[in-house]
């Protein structure tokens, strides 16, 4: 198979490139990526000069770049976004370009290359908060927040494209998502790069938020499993069972490291913060797929990660992603509290 692979410099997709070029060595990889902030050379750095391997330097919106980076492929996966909830809280502008017309184009382009399967990589926060039980393919869409609205407007335009056009879409909905080369932004790299270097590890709320972390080695396999034996037109989760909330997160992050708990500071919350998110992933299990990671191994194998690899985030961290962390962070963790001792 040769597969495009657009948002391929970033977290998820370039360990899907390093998924399928290891799994499925026969195969072939156009990875296609703007290199937004998120986006980084070094993520695919070890495939240079692999003949199996080209990297596209374009937006999913040109479509001229995407029509010629399409020639010849069999498939697509989807990954390029505006991923991160709080820059879409500050500035939606990019997320609704990206993640919704960027698909129009990605699917136009399609229509006219003959691609034989299509995956849109969507998000379980297309679900909104979920209060209570899983979430199921057929759940209510009720997105909350400006990335989350973007996401379920890219993956129904997506699927309107299999039902209008024939065109093979399928779509997955995958959990948080934990792993190497995570941008230092989301939650896990926040907190176990800012306790490495002993500065607090800001937290929404009361931490009582609820998340399902999944090692991006089994969502990669989910996809990749989706993109090969999923059904035309079917929607997937891709989730584990597993709770944690964000003050059970920060103290475990903290015990692996041996720094003390005083690190942890209860800051304002996030806007339209979603409490709750919790998928059934039984139909994705009934194509044969399983996670191979329960979350303290995922957990663990991450912050070992970025121990290992401080030359990776260290330059991102003192780049221009001050100016972000000092915007979201810096007035609320001023007015910050300690969490109690339980
Ligand atoms: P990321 O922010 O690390 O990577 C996104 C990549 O897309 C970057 O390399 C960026 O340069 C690229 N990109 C952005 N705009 C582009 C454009 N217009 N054209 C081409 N490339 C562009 O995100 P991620 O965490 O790897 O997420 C990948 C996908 O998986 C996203 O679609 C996200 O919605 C979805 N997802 C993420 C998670 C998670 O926990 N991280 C969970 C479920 C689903
Ligand atoms: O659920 C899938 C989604 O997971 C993906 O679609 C998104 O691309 C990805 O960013 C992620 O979204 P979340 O908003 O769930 O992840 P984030 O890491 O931003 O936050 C996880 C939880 O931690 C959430 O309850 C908010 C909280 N949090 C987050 C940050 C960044 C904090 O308490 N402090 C923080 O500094």
């Amino acid at each position: 198979m040769r597969i495009l692979v657009t948002g391929a410099a970033g977290f998820i997709g370039s360990n899907y490139v390093r998924y399928v070029l290891t799994e499925h060595p026969m195969d072939r990889v156009v990875a296609l990526d703007k290199l937004t902030y998120a986006g980084n050379p070094a993520n695919l750095a070890e495939f240079d000069g692999d003949p199996r391997y080209h990297f596209v330097h374009a937006d999913i919106c040109d479509a001229e770049a995407v029509g010629e980076a399409l020639a010849g492929c069999d498939a697509l996966v989807n990954f390029a976004a505006e991923s991160h909830v709080d820059r879409s809280v500050m500035d939606p502008a990019a997320f609704v370009k990206t993640n919704v017309e960027g698909i129009r184009v990605l699917m136009e382009a399609a229509r006219t290359h003959d691609v034989r399967r299509i995956v849109q990589v969507s998000t379980d926060e297309v679900y909104g908060h979920v209060p209570i039980g899983a979430a199921g393919e057929d759940a209510r869409l009720a997105p909350r927040n400006p990335y989350s609205a973007s996401k379920a407007g890219g993956e129904l335009l997506a699927l309107s494209y299999f039902t209008s056009f024939d065109l093979p879409v399928m779509v997955t909905r995958g959990a948080n998502t934990i792993g190497p080369y995570q941008y230092p932004e989301k939650v896990v790299p926040v907190f176990v790069t800012n306790a490495m270097e002993s500065e607090p590890l800001p937290i929404y709320g009361e931490g009582t938020a609820v998340r399902n972390y999944m090692h991006v080695a089994d969502h990669c396999a989910g996809i990749d499993l989706v993109l090969r034996s999923g059904e035309p037109g079917a929607i997937f989760n891709v989730g584990v069972e597993f709770e944690v909330n964000t003050v059970t997160l920060a103290t475990s992050i903290l015990e692996l490291l041996e720094k003390p708990r005083s690190l942890m500071r209860l800051i304002a919350d996030r806007p339209g913060h979603d409490y709750r998110y919790s998928l059934d992933s039984s139909r994705l299990e009934s194509l044969g797929w399983q996670p191979r990671y329960a979350f303290a191994e995922a957990l663990a194998a991450t912050v070992n990660w970025y121990v290992e690899n401080e030359e990776w985030w260290r330059p991102i961290k003192s780049g221009s992603f001050r100016a972000y962390y000092e915007r979201n962070y810096a007035a609320r963790l001023a007015n910050s509290r300690p969490v109690e001792a339980t």
